[in-house]
């Protein structure tokens, strides 16, 4: 395996993906190649396929057991990628039955992080951010709830880090500073 290995990780709505497509604009000026693999559109391909899912928010819903069959079936075609990768995924993901570990030790091992981004800002924004993206059929949430999953997000990814060394980097995308957010992640990504 050769390349570099970062694993992009948020509560959904922070603004992950945006981040990450200009990130991608700004690297590709650089001529610093990279691939962006989306870990969650993985598991959908082959959920969708299986008949388990109609989209993909319905994905956290799925009984544990299928979601780890998922989780580790995209982790094998994405640990099996060459070159510069990153990751667009989840530290924890908010189910029915409780946090589900996004990385557990068996896609760590597929995986091999270099280090794990957290992507943060302030709950009230997210929830907005939420609110305003009709795309999506977002869980009915407050913004304890976010404040806590934040929380919760980065005692995983502490654990995370500790299993495999890898380093572990807050990145705030705040509203109106997303130029903020981008320098600090190309900076992750150099
Ligand atoms: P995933 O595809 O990651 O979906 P998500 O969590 O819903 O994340 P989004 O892409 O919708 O949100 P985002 O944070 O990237 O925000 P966005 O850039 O769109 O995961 C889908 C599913 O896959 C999960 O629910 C789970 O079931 C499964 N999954 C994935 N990984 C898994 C794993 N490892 N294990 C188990 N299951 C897994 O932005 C949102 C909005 O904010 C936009 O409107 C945008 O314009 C706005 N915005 C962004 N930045 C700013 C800013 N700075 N200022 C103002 N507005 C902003």
């Amino acid at each position: 395996m050769s390349g570099k290995r970062v694993v992009i990780t948020g509560v959904p709505g922070v603004g992950k993906t945006t981040v990450i497509d200009a990130s991608m604009k700004r690297l590709a000026e650089e001529k610093i190649p990279y691939k962006a693999v989306n870990f969650g559109s993985c598991m959908f391909d082959t959920a969708k396929a299986e008949g388990f899912v109609e989209d993909r928010d319905q994905m956290r819903t799925l009984d544990k057991d299928i979601q780890k069959k998922l989780q580790k079936l995209a982790a094998q075609r994405i640990g099996a990628m060459e070159g510069n990768i990153i990751v667009d995924t989840h530290a924890s993901v908010k189910t029915p039955a409780g946090y589900l570990p996004g990385l557990p030790e068996w896609v760590l091992t597929e995986l091999h992080p270099d280090t794990i981004v957290l992507v943060e800002t302030d709950e009230d924004q997210i929830l907005l951010r939420r609110i305003g993206d009709e795309s999506r059929k977002r869980d009915a949430e407050g913004s304890r709830s976010i404040v806590e999953h934040q929380q919760m997000n980065r005692a995983f990814a502490a654990a995370y880090a500790m299993m495999t060394g890898c380093t572990v980097q807050i990145v705030r995308n705040e509203n109106f500073l997303l130029d903020h957010a981008i320098d600090a992640m190309v900076t992750v990504l150099r």
